[in-house]
This record gives C-alpha cells, sequence and structure tokens, in this order.
C-alpha cells in the first residue's frame, strides 16, 4: 500500500512519516529529499538558481513516478505537492494508495514554523511572528481546498507518536 502524508508546511508530515513507516514495516520517502537528490541542490538552491515553476514541475514529476511505481511505502510530499497541476487527482486516483491530511491549527503551524522558517524559500523572508502569522492564514485558506480531498485527515496538533497512531487506527 501507499500512504501519502499531505498538509501545510510545519505539519509534522516527515516526523510523522518516519514513524508511520517503521510501524508498517515499509520504506518511508521524502518528496522533497528525493527532488534534492536528483538534482544535487537544496530546495533553497533550487528557488533561488532554477525558480519555482522548475521546482513544481519537478515535484510533479517525481510523485507521478513514485505512485505508479509497484511498491509499498509511507510518502511526505511538500506543502504545496497536492495544490499544483492535477497532483491531487492523481494522488486520489493512485492504485492501492490512501492520502492523509495532517491538519495542524495556525497557532501550531506559525509556532513550528517561526523557529525552522530559515530552510522554506516561501516562508524565509517574513522577519516578524505577525507577518508569518498573516502569510500562513491566507495561504491555508487556498490550500485547504486541496487537502481536505485526502482519503482522510488526522489532527496534527498533537505529538508524533499520537498522530502516528490516529493514523493506524483509521488506516486498518
Ligand atoms: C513548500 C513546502 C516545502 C517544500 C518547498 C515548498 C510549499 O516542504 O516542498 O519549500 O509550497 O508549501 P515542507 O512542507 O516539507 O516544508
Amino acid at each position: 500500500m501507499k500512504i501519502v502524508l499531505i498538509g501545510y508546511m510545519g505539519s509534522g508530515k516527515t516526523a510523522v512519516g518516519q514513524q508511520l513507516a517503521e510501524v508498517l514495516g515499509v520504506p518511508f520517502l521524502d518528496l522533497d529529499t528525493q527532488i534534492e537528490e536528483a538534482t544535487q541542490l537544496s530546495v533553497s538552491e533550487i528557488f533561488e538558481k532554477k525558480g519555482e515553476i522548475f521546482f513544481r514541475r519537478k515535484e510533479f514529476e517525481t510523485l507521478q513516478n513514485l505512485l505508479t511505481a509497484d511498491t509499498s511505502f509511507v510518502l511526505a510530499t511538500g506543502g504545496g505537492t497536492p495544490c499544483y497541476g492535477t497532483s491531487m487527482q492523481q494522488i486520489k486516483e493512485a492504485a492501492n494508495t490512501k492520502s492523509v491530511f495532517l491538519h495542524a491549527s495556525l497557532e501550531v503551524l506559525s509556532k513550528r514554523l517561526f523557529i525552522e522558517k530559515s530552510k522554506r524559500p516561501l516562508i524565509a523572508h517574513l522577519e516578524t511572528e505577525v507577518l508569518l502569522n498573516d502569510f500562513i492564514r491566507k495561504h491555508i485558506f487556498e490550500r485547504n481546498f486541496y487537502y481536505q480531498q485526502a482519503t482522510f485527515k488526522v489532527d496534527a496538533n498533537n505529538e508524533v507518536a499520537a498522530v502516528v497512531a490516529a493514523i493506524v487506527i483509521q488506516l486498518f
């Protein structure tokens, strides 16, 4: 089975994905990492040197390859992955695939992202918590349309182990 984790930056897709993959005994894959390995550039460098459109195209192609591969895995996507082109449609139509929306509150996301924003080119320039909060609120409003199409959603405000447990309960 393929499990695709979707949700906003800072919702815990990577941390939850790593633990979930361990529990399920399948490989863990991270879409950003796959793109970084393929291009030999960090996500920030890709945005800076090649531009966001290049990144979105790579993201789309990499996702497509993974969804059509005949393997089981837990995949942590990037926050924007399901929100461009036909990506969410492809996730929904992929064989033997379930998607999970990690849903965290604006407060939790702001708090987590303010500490870790430097590696994220979309928010790295936002200098105050007020600016970051405002950006995230508007961005989530646009993106929720896609996130809500996941097979099911879980409360991602909790700690990693609790989120993993909530996903396992819904899967089986
Ligand atoms: C992005 C989220 C990032 C990364 C890139 C763009 C987005 O991944 O793919 O910086 O558009 O929300 P994380 O959600 O893992 O931070």
